[in-house]
């Protein structure tokens, strides 16, 4: 017998049906959907169970222990629309998935370096098709919106822990992408102060 891989993140178990929510509006029917830091594995597998059999998950991680809790959620829930995760690293300029429908990524650049932020968009960019979706999630610093004092506490923790890492302004996120070629994002306030953050190629 194997050892069970999986990882459990309470935070996904809470959020991932809030984000299939806006996510679903979305996900073409059919194509490939590119998830960025999928970690546990648990919003990957929610999105494809919830998904038609056409619209294929690819899962992506740079930590092996994650990309075998995806595979492991994957086997565990029997799922067909999932891909093996395969390793990636958003900051690389080389990516090894070479088009996608729609790109996912949640809870990664504010617990990155901030070129894995900028390497994220970039890829987002070369891997979309014109009109194709870079859907992000998490907590950010809005220049015209208080930040929760909550989301205070999280940056100062984040950056004991590491320095590189912190909240981003989502006007430098949406400026690395208007350089991209992506649209303004489309805003939506979701619950514990997150937002959901979609970039549309137009170019
Ligand atoms: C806080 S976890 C979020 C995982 C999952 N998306 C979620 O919300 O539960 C951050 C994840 O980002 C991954 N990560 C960090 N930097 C990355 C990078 N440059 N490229 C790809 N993954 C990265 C880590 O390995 C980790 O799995």
């Amino acid at each position: 017998m194997t050892e069970d891989a999986r990882l459990y993140a309470p935070s996904a178990a809470r959020n991932r049906e809030p984000i299939l929510n806006v996510l679903r509006t979305y996900l073409p029917q059919r194509g490939l959907v590119l998830e960025i830091a999928s970690g546990s594995g648990e919003h990957v597998t929610f999105f494809a169970a919830a998904s038609p059999a056409e619209l294929v998950f690819q899962p992506t991680d740079l930590d092996e222990a994650a990309r075998a809790s995806t595979d492991a959620w994957t086997a565990e829930l029997g799922l067909a629309n999932i891909r093996p995760a395969i390793p990636l690293d958003a900051a690389s300029d080389v990516w090894p998935v070479e088009r996608a429908d729609v790109v996912v990524c949640i809870n990664m650049i504010h617990i990155s370096p901030w070129d894995s932020a900028v390497g994220l968009v970039r890829g987002a960019a070369r891997v979309l098709p014109p009109d194709g979706v870079l859907f992000l999630y998490g907590p950010y610093r809005r220049a015209d919106v208080p930040t929760a004092p909550s989301n205070d506490e999280f940056d100062l923790d984040l950056k004991r822990r590491n320095p590189a890492w912190g909240l981003r302004d989502l006007e430098a996120v949406a400026a690395v992408a208007k350089e991209n070629g992506f649209a303004p994002p489309v805003v939506v306030e979701m619950p514990s102060n997150n937002l959901c953050v979609i970039f549309r190629r137009t170019a």
